[in-house]
């Protein structure tokens, strides 16, 4: 009797059997499925180079190099969350324009920022010393810290070889920089240097781009509970897919079928890391004033440090090439890139300037589209109001959670090891 009455309990609380997958789900399951590490970036030379790694590392959580002598990249990509900073808009010298992206899985990009305005990861690490609201500092700044720093140099030039003559203030000043304001004297220093040492400083500066680049290659995340699942999948191992939590596993369904969440989160990225407008309503209200990727495609153009510029390592390879062959269209105005699903549980808020506090938010959003903004050019009308009900809605929230992993190895959560130790390791380059 006893033991009838918990053998009926026990079925009543386990879940229903789950149908079998169709071959269709099979595949897109398979399809967004454990993310290995990014492939290398042949604009990067250095890019899977563990010394320049460990410079990359090193400069990343370096607040000296910033004008109050406070900030780093960690400031606003902080390792426990998700290297995001948990901030609907972050908090350099001044508060910034758009929400801070998680940097876990970086390495798999195609387009850096929400406007895809850098098209590679070294380039795009260039971007924050000289903009006012992040480090406000000068590439000349930057350079001089990295020459007059032991550890630093050493790195450096066991990578990239020796640096010229910097201690020549005449040739080198203390700052300068190529900015947009003619009369300023970051401006003024940089017109005065010669266009020879103008390249020689811009080649080391597009140098600590790619070792930041790097080190942000590392910061790969895999193993997650729907990974897990995927992969019993694959070996067709019921008795481990069965382990997956039943409302992820529902939550699943929906997202690759009715839901239609992977028209756009696809790939093992859950991001087909392209462009576009879903009109979620600006966080100052009104119109949106943000062009997005239509802005982003021209800044891009015009820096030298793109991909098929003069300081790429392979000015012809597919990412040089595509930037080259890119034409604005009024689609781009108010595109932001496809975010990746992956670790949510420590990125939010979410969009591109945390206008959702939580999951629960965006989903609310997908699921009636209330307060969306749609344009009066064109602009794609892919998404329509999915009506799903509570239970379903917690379901997709549940299977959203589940592509969280692990956290990365304490080692890359914070800056190298203290010098005096780092001195004692000798400095080996496989590379070189
Ligand atoms: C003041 C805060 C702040 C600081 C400091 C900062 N970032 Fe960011 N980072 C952001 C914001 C905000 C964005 C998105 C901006 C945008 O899309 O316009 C971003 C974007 C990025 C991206 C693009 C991620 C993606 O998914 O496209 C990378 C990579 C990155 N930062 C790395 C760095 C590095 C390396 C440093 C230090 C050299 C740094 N950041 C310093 C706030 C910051
Ligand atoms: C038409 C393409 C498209 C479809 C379909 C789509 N998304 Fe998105 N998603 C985006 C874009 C683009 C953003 C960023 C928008 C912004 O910030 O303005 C985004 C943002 C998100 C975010 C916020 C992530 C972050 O880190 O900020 C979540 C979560 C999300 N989508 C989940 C879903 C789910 C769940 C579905 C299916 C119900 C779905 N998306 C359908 C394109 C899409």
């Amino acid at each position: 009797m006893f033991a009838q009455a918990i053998l009926m309990s026990c079925l009543m609380t386990m879940p229903p059997a789950r149908e079998p997958l169709t071959d269709v789900q099979r595949r897109r399951i398979a399809g967004l499925a454990q993310l290995s590490p990014p492939p290398a970036d042949p604009t990067n030379q250095f890019s899977n180079n563990q010394v320049a790694a460990r410079l990359g590392q090193r400069l990343f959580f370096d607040e000296r190099m910033s004008r109050n002598g406070e900030i780093s990249c960690a400031t606003c990509h902080v390792p426990e969350l998700g290297f995001a900073d948990g901030l609907p808009l972050p908090m350099g010298l001044a508060e910034g324009e758009r929400h801070t992206p998680s940097l876990l899985n970086v390495g798999w990009h195609r387009w850096f920022f929400w406007d895809g305005r850098a098209d590679t990861l070294w380039s795009q690490a260039l971007h924050p010393f000289e903009k006012d609201a992040e480090f406000g500092t000068t590439r000349m700044k930057v350079i001089h810290h990295v020459a007059e720093d032991p550890i630093l140099r050493r790195e450096y030039e066991a990578v990239f070889g020796p640096l010229p003559p910097l201690e020549d203030e005449t040739r080198f000043p203390r700052s300068a920089q190529p900015s947009g304001d003619p009369k300023h004297p970051d401006t003024l220093a940089w017109q005065n240097m010669t266009a020879e040492d103008q390249q020689l400083v811009n080649r080391i500066f597009a140098n600590i781009g790619k070792a930041i680049a790097a080190y942000e290659h590392q910061l790969n995340t895999t193993n997650s509970p729907f990974d897990d699942f995927a992969s019993a999948m694959l070996a067709n191992d019921e008795r481990a897919m069965a382990e997956y939590d039943s409302d992820a596993y529902e939550g699943m369904l929906l997202f690759i079928g009715e839901a239609g969440c992977r028209q756009c989160h696809n790939g093992p990225m859950f991001s087909d890391l392209e462009f576009h407008n879903i009109g979620i309503p600006p966080g100052h209200g009104g119109l949106p004033q943000d062009a997005g990727r239509w802005e982003g495609i021209d800044v891009l153009q015009k820096n030298p440090f793109r991909a098929n510029g003069p300081f790429s390592d392979s000015p012809e390879s597919q990412r040089g090439r595509s930037t080259a062959s890119l034409i604005r269209s009024s689609e781009h105005w108010g595109a932001f890139r496809t975010p990746s699903l992956r670790n949510l549980n420590r990125t939010a808020p979410f969009m591109h300037q945390g206008q959702f506090a939580t999951l629960k938010d965006v989903l609310a959003f997908y699921n009636t589209l209330d307060d969306m903004v749609v344009l009066d050019h064109h602009q794609e009308t892919v998404l329509q109001p999915l009506d799903l009900d509570e239970r379903q809605l917690a379901q997709l929230e549940t299977f959203l959670l589940s592509l969280s992993s692990p956290e990365i190895p304490r080692s890359l959560r914070e800056a190298p090891k203290t010098p005096e130790l780092e001195q004692k390791t000798p400095l080996t380059d496989p590379n070189r």
